[in-house]
């Protein structure tokens, strides 16, 4: 049974009922996560539909109730609710714990257990699809908000040699450094500030696309041939993106990311793990 606010969109043909997923956020219309699991979905051979909920932005929780009431096994969060995912879970992994967010739930034995997915999307990227290999290198990330707590952990237990945490309010950047500290070289910074230290990986952390804003690209504190990564995808991130190119950086957004991430919880759920690369081919030539 459908929970309220879900479209479904059935991506193998199978004989009977299927096994339910979707991305519940709002607005979620846009998601490109259907689409990437139902190639995923024909690629393993699993049987299984992934669709889109949107929730209202006070009804999360009732919309996830109705949601696993009806059978449901499975959803991916995105904004704004990945925090509130984390509470209403009856159990968490300890990456979902450090990062305060979850961007994965499952139904497991009559319990919701929730995960991150976003971290290990971000590594896998950084590390198979754009050749960035993290260890000894020096990482700067803009931002403080959720979308930076999630992937600090996960980036400094790939032992980078440094990585500093730049925000305009400063005082959330030194709430994550003490935060995060005993697990690695994080150090927060005001953004208006940025120590020139030669970062060799720039990640735009912040949501300054969503409202319409600038983001200076801190071109004095980068390495020559740095490269620069917007953890937002498409139009979002377009702006940073080719600011960056324009200077003579490299750059990509986070479409790579969302992939790798949703291939992580693909496997979390069907216990088997899917390739990316046709996924990523695919969508990129969908976009060019
Ligand atoms: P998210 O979960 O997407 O990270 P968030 O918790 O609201 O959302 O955090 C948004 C981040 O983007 C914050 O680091 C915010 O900076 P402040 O803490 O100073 O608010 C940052 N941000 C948003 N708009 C920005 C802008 N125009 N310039 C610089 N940083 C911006």
């Amino acid at each position: 049974m459908a929970a309220p606010g879900e479209r479904a969109a059935r991506v193998n043909y199978h004989d009977g009922p299927m096994d339910r997923y979707a991305v519940v956020g709002h607005p979620v219309s846009h998601s490109l996560s259907p689409r990437i699991h139902a190639l995923f979905a024909r690629a393993t051979g699993e049987a299984l539909e992934y669709a889109t909920l949107e929730a209202p932005l006070d009804g999360f929780a009732a919309a996830m109730r109705a949601f696993f009431a009806g059978g449901a096994r499975g959803a991916n969060v995105t904004l704004p609710f990945k925090v509130e995912a984390l509470s209403f879970a009856h159990s968490a992994s300890e990456r979902a714990r450090v990062a305060g967010a979850a961007n994965f739930l499952a139904a497991r034995g009559g319990r919701i257990e929730a995960d991150n997915t976003d971290g290990a999307g971000l590594v896998a990227d950084l590390e198979r699809n754009a050749g960035f290999a993290i260890r000894g290198r020096r990482i700067l990330i803009l931002g403080a908000g959720g979308a930076a707590r999630g992937v600090i952990a996960p980036l400094l237990a790939c032992a980078p040699a440094a990585l500093v945490v730049a925000n305009r309010t400063t005082a959330r950047a030194r709430e994550l450094e003490a935060r995060f500290r005993s697990l690695g070289p994080v150090r927060g910074a005001d953004l208006a500030s940025i120590p020139r230290e030669g970062f060799e990986l720039v990640l735009n952390a912040t949501s300054s696309s969503v409202h319409g804003d600038r983001l200076e690209l801190p071109r004095a504190a980068l390495a020559q041939g740095a490269l620069a990564y917007d953890m937002a995808y498409g139009k979002s991130a377009q702006a940073f993106v080719a600011a960056a190119r324009a200077a003579g950086f490299r750059a990509c957004d986070g479409l790579g990311m969302l992939v790798e991430q949703a291939a992580e919880s693909f496997e979390l759920w069907r216990g088997t793990r899917p390739a990316t690369a046709p996924v990523l081919e695919e969508l990129a030539a969908l976009r060019a």
